[in-house]
């Protein structure tokens, strides 16, 4: 890269400003390859960036961008004072195939690739002399067709056309205040919808608050969504907000509303009906100015038949339906879901993880039934595993290539449909056969080079391993024994 820069520059005519004239012949070279290009003077501010950088961070992002410092475009996880791009350039290396999400302007962050390396000095002398670094961007295709498709700016991810009849719902919601009803299994990303739905409402610079009927012992419910007044048990020693009254001009998220017992569903049908309530002990009637989005994991449908949900309760929420499929019956999703949490869990180390081919089919052939959490989970473990920049199959958690080794016979025959527009369908990933995926003893070769790669990042500390790997300190033990680590 060094030697084009040198030829990107060493032609140009002594005109008015040779510097300037030196970068637009370089930046000229790499627009024509459709990268932006710029570059950094020797405490990493941007000195020349590309007028291409505008069309992705708009004009007002270009312009404030100059003379600033390269982590307010590409994040100090990397170029931050200890991040491993800066590093790498103040000891003179380049790096290649880097990844870095950039805010960009209108339609959400973007992925981007990235190149950096020291600029040698050209033998004319015409280039400036204070640009010392050049960092290149271009965007990561892989993940752009995906990004395309995401909710702009909310993280969530997806290319299966279930989700999109979802994403199209909330667009049309944009201007509505109505009840939402999200319902889907443990993981399926509700929260995250019903996150994404407030920030696309008319309520967006209100406040979000969320409720969890599951997380709180059934005497403190009420007054934890009401508020109560000073004395009105025991403990109340002044009086308190409830969650309804936080959200007052937002919204509240009424989470595992299925779990809410009936005494309080009577109250809550009272104020979706009414809009009032009252704090507990107090008699004063309040106005409730709240937007409601309900999720739950039970079939509330179910619950109302065996009498635990109330029917008009059940009505009164589901005025907009929103149901989310789980992860197994959308698996055009796994790919670019886990991509993307990849990189995101590589980026907070600074590291630019993949996944080998072997892996995407190890996740592709797995049922999740803990669904997008799940996959998180498992791809936060590896990252702590692997030790290169590729992930591989036996970098994953055990119960997952065991998982996948025993649906592989059953998918081999029935490969994921990619979505229309989706790129090459991901079964075709795979080049090779995934050796470790079937017999028992693989397995087990799996799990101890797995093993033995914690205990190796860790040191040998058994208590640290341990809990990386989410096994208890005896469990870990009896598996090094069992496999001839101990
Ligand atoms: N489509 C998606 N793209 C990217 N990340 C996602 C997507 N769906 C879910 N996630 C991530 O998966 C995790 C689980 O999502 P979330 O907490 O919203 O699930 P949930 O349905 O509320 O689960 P539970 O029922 O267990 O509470 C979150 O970290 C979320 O960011
Ligand atoms: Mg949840």
């Amino acid at each position: 890269m060094t030697q084009e820069v040198a030829a990107g520059c060493s032609p140009v005519p002594p005109l008015a400003d040779p510097a300037e004239i030196a970068f637009s012949a370089v930046n000229a070279a790499f627009g024509s390859l459709g990268r932006v290009c710029m570059a950094l003077d020797a405490q990493f501010r941007i000195r020349y960036a590309s007028r291409l950088l505008e069309g992705l961070v708009g004009a007002d992002g270009l312009a404030r961008l100059r003379g600033a410092p390269i982590e307010e475009l590409l994040g100090p996880e990397l170029f931050g004072p200890d991040g491993p791009l800066r590093r790498a350039l103040m000891a003179g290396e380049k790096r290649e195939g880097w990844r870095a999400m950039i805010p960009g302007a209108g339609d959400g962050p973007r992925l981007m690739s990235l190149s950096a390396t020291p600029l040698q000095r050209d033998p004319l002398g015409v280039c400036d002399p204070a640009a010392v670094y050049l960092v290149v961007l271009r965007p990561d295709d892989e993940a752009a067709n995906d990004l395309a498709t995401s909710v702009a700016g909310s993280g969530l991810i997806s290319r299966a056309p279930a989700m999109a009849r979802i994403f199209r719902l909330i667009d049309t919601l944009q201007h509505s205040e109505s009840t939402v009803l999200i319902t889907g299994e443990s993981g399926t990303g509700k929260e995250v919808m019903a996150r994404v739905v407030h920030a696309h409402s008319p309520r967006r610079s209100g406040p979000f608050v969320a409720f969890n009927a599951a997380a709180l012992p059934g005497d403190l419910l009420e007054s934890e969504l009401f508020g109560h007044v000073r004395g009105a048990f025991t403990g109340a020693v002044r009086d308190r907000v409830g969650r309804f009254e936080a959200a007052t001009d937002g919204t509240l998220f009424l989470d595992e509303v299925g779990d809410v017992p009936l005494h309080l569903q009577v109250k809550l049908l009272r104020v979706l009906q009414e809009h009032t309530y009252e704090r507990v002990g107090d008699s004063q009637q309040r106005t409730a100015n709240a937007r409601i989005i309900a999720a739950t994991n039970r079939d509330l449908r179910k619950a109302v038949a065996d009498g635990t949900f109330r029917e008009d309760l059940y009505y009164r929420l589901r005025v907009i339906p929103m149901e989310l499929p789980p992860l197994r019956s959308r698996r055009e999703d796994i790919e670019p879901i886990a991509r993307l949490l990849l990189s995101r869990v590589g980026a907070r180390t600074g590291r630019a993880l993949r996944l080998s081919p072997a892996t995407v089919r190890a996740l592709l052939s797995y049922p999740w039934p803990g669904n997008v959490r799940e996959l998180e989970n498992a791809l936060e473990f590896a990252a702590t595993i692997t030790a290169g920049q590729t992930v591989q199959p036996e970098d994953l958690p055990r119960e997952i290539l065991e998982g996948a080794a025993e649906a592989r016979p059953a998918e081999a025959a029935a490969p994921p449909a990619a979505a229309p527009g989706a790129g090459a369908a991901v079964h075709v990933l795979e080049p090779r056969p995934v050796a470790p995926l079937t017999p028992h003893a693989a397995g087990q070769d799996a799990e101890r080079a797995r093993i033995e790669r914690a205990l190796e990042a860790h040191r040998w500390s058994r208590a640290a391993t341990a809990q990386a790997l989410g096994l208890s300190r005896s469990t870990l033990w009896r598996r090094m024994r069992a496999l001839g680590l101990g």
